[in-house]
């Protein structure tokens, strides 16, 4: 049994932790990462197997955590990451384990991550057209990730959460063309905001489709209705009022932040600890993990930095900082 919840001074509990297992990534989606790439950390700063190992399972065992997200960069170019989801379902079989993945690798690797105990899975997917997909992505991969979803399906890695980040003039023709997808398929696609998280500086309010719009496109066609989910996550969920499979769900950052609800807390690959996406600062656990501390002192300092969460992030508002960091050296 937990010991303790991690409670922060506004009262929120976090349950789901989010492990980035590398900042590196086989593409340059622009949303993300300039093209060029961003300067990698060092094979010894990123956190070991053993040492994630270790911190998910102060959370897990001390605090209740629930949820353990896998994420990048693109995770699944950290090699043998399938040993590192078998060591953390070493931890609790129950865990509920998830991993969001640009899909490139999953023909190879969804067998075994399947196996290890992955229990679902988020595919990054921005376009069903290859120009756009070449545009948006930077990579010639598309036809790739389209079999990589596949091969996920195929592994039993079920249900399918297809996300796509909404940008307008690149892809915001397509929502309706994805809700299509979501009912012939049985995927749950999620349209997600565009955040000022991207490496080039591009992010304007402008290029943000608000959820609100895209749901009216996709109503005038589909009618929705709400699915009401037993705990509060960041993503609006809908299923098809006629029956058909599938469903969307809206991700509102900008236009509607779902700050006041968050539960979510952040693991970068150089093991920082941040409880907000748009942190300006971090926790650095790696050194004091080598250092040699106990697990009592390492969970000192996470509690103390969780009841420090900010209340909630300031897009859109003047007092708005856009954090130095990009959503590939953050996990997304
Ligand atoms: N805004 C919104 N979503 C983003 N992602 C990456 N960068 C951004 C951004 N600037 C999403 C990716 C992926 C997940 C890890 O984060 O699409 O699905
Ligand atoms: Fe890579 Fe994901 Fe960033 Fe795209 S969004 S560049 S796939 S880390």
């Amino acid at each position: 049994m937990p010991n303790s919840k991690l409670i922060d001074s506004y009262g929120r509990v976090a349950d789901d932790l989010r492990i980035s297992v590398t900042d590196r990534c086989n593409f340059r989606c622009i949303y993300c990462m300039p093209a060029e790439g961003l300067k990698w950390l060092a094979r010894e700063d990123i956190l070991r197997f053993e040492e994630i190992v270790r911190l998910a399972r102060i959370f897990v065992e001390r605090y209740g955590v629930r949820t353990i997200r896998i994420t990048g960069g693109e995770p699944l170019v950290r090699v043998k990451l399938e040993e590192l989801i078998g060591m953390i379902n070493a931890i609790d079989p129950t865990l509920d384990i998830t991993m969001t993945t640009n899909g490139v690798l999953l023909r190879q690797k969804a067998p075994a991550l399947k196996d290890a105990g992955l229990k679902r899975i988020n595919i990054s997917l921005d376009t069903l057209r290859m120009d756009t997909f070449k545009d948006m992505a930077r990579s010639d991969a598309f036809d790739r990730v389209m079999d990589g979803i596949t091969a996920a399906r195929e592994a039993g890695l079920w249900p399918i959460k297809l996300n796509m980040v909404v940008m307008k003039g690149h892809n915001d023709d397509e929502v309706v063309d994805f809700a299509r997808l979501a009912r012939s398929e049985g995927y749950e696609v999620r349209f997600i905001e565009f955040m000022p998280l991207d490496g080039d500086n591009i992010w304007t309010n402008g290029q943000v489709v608000p959820s609100r719009r895209i749901q009216e496109q996709i109503e005038d066609l589909f009618p929705l209705e709400p699915v009401v989910d037993t705990r509060p996550g960041p993503a609006t969920r809908f299923r098809f009022v006629d029956g058909a499979p599938g469903g969307v769900g809206f991700i509102s950052s900008v236009s509607q932040a779902f700050c006041t609800t968050c539960n979510r807390v952040r693991l970068t690959a150089e093991g920082g600890l941040r409880t907000c996406l748009f942190s300006l600062h971090e926790t650095p656990l790696r050194d004091l993990m080598r250092s040699g501390v106990s697990d009592d002192h390492l969970g000192g300092v996470i509690e103390a930095a969780i009841w420090r969460k900010e209340e909630g992030h300031l897009i859109n508002q003047p007092g708005f900082i856009k954090p130095a960091k990009s959503m590939s050296q953050i996990g997304g």
